[in-house]
């Protein structure tokens, strides 16, 4: 295998991951992803993170087929999740004597996970580091999206190694930079993998943001996906939009049915809400991928939640979908709730205690006994009128 050149330094010795159907375990992987693995070469030659143990061995491959005879002298470790760093032990084999540059969270963590602690600098916030023809400044950022993250950035060539951040799902097909890719495919992924991976960390992330604000940046290294170069702005804008919990005009409606009795309930909402905004989208949460309404919810401002009552509760996969939204603490929105019971109605109300725990814009709750009536129709359709025409503001 072969490392893709990037400029005349740097090249890519990251690979595809096209085996894994589920991220961290629980993610679905409908068109894979990458592990991202960086190698400048330099009068020092410098590796910027390793990939996943089991493909570990290619990336070694490639690193071989670039630099020949030649030693990695350092390994810049920027996240020490184990999707980028189960490979390390394999690295120090083959480069003995390379130095593993890291935060001080980060070498602890070496420590913990793979019994390493020789042979490790830890460098401080803003610290440079010069390599030749290049210096390396590192930039923490902690939480995004653990607390060991840090980003270097490429003061020579105004490259920024990013980590975890304005990273996507999807393999990277015969191209690596975005100039050369289709990156219609990434967008919609990167939205999911935010929501998904680093969603609960909007403030970190916007304190990121804040730091390299300020500097010219022309080529972007995630971890995971495309080289940015060409769609940089666009990348650095939905991080930007998604962290602040800004969501667009348009309205989601979740719920759950077993016998339909709630859905036709949240056909009804629909209907209100599309006389105001193309932008409805109703998830059956019995039917949709968790990450996939997860990421709608984070994409619209508009969220009507449905529940019959189960068990004297909240039907069990709107009480996940509840869960994730109250975990990532997401923010701002106009809210509505809906459902209903057959001899004692609670779901309703404890999907309105989780809307005012979130601090929602409250625009009403309709719980009805057995089943809809046609006279119930305009309360239902109302609801979805007020939800989108406030998701508007
Ligand atoms: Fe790609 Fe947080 O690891």
């Amino acid at each position: 295998m072969f490392s893709t050149k990037l400029s005349e330094s740097l090249y890519y010795v990251g690979v595809n991951d096209r085996h894994s159907d589920l991220f961290e375990r629980h993610i679905k992987l409908p068109y894979g992803v990458t592990y991202n693995s960086y190698l400048m070469v330099d009068d020092k030659v410098v590796l910027f993170d390793t990939v996943e143990a089991s493909f570990t061995d290619k990336s070694i491959e490639k690193i071989k087929n670039t630099i020949g005879d030649r030693a990695v002298d350092y390994l810049v470790i920027h996240h020490l999740e184990p999707d980028h760093s189960s490979g390390i032990n394999q690295i120090l084999k083959v480069y003995p004597n390379l130095q593993i540059i890291c935060t001080a969270k980060a070498a602890d963590m070496l420590h913990g996970f793979y019994g390493i602690e020789a042979n490790i600098k830890t460098v401080v916030e803003g610290e440079e580091m010069n390599v030749g023809n290049h210096t390396l400044r590192f930039i923490f950022a902690p939480m995004v999206h653990w607390p060991e993250v840090m980003m270097t950035y490429d003061v020579t060539d105004k490259t920024l190694f990013s980590a975890d951040a304005f990273g996507c799902f999807g393999t990277l097909d015969g191209a690596v930079e975005d100039s050369k890719l289709n990156v219609e495919r990434y967008m919609p992924e990167m939205e999911r993998y935010y929501v998904n991976i680093v969603g609960k960390y909007g403030v970190p992330v916007q304190a990121v943001l804040k730091k390299v604000t300020d500097i010219q940046i022309d080529t972007i290294c995630s971890l995971h996906g495309p080289v940015w170069r060409q769609h940089k702005e666009e990348v650095m804008s939905i991080y930007d939009r998604y962290s602040r919990y800004q969501g667009d005009k348009g309205v989601v409606i979740v719920y759950g049915s077993m016998y339909s009795n709630t859905e036709v309930m949240a056909e009804a909402i629909a209907d209100g809400a599309n006389s105001i905004t193309k932008n409805v989208v109703l998830h059956d949460v019995s039917k949709s991928d968790v990450s996939d309404i997860i990421t709608d919810i984070f994409r619209y401002k508009g969220l009507v939640i449905g529940s019959p009552t189960y068990n004297g509760t909240v039907f069990p996969k709107v009480k996940e979908v509840m869960d994730k939204i109250e975990v990532r603490g997401l923010k701002n929105r106009v809210f509505g709730s809906f459902g209903s019971y057959t001899w004692a109605g609670q779901a309703v109300k404890l999907i309105n205690d989780f809307g005012q725990k979130m601090k929602y814009d409250a625009l009403g709750s309709i719980e009805v006994k057995h089943a809809m009536k046609h006279a119930d129709y305009d309360a239902f359709f109302n609801l979805g009128v007020r939800v989108a025409t406030s998701s508007l503001e």
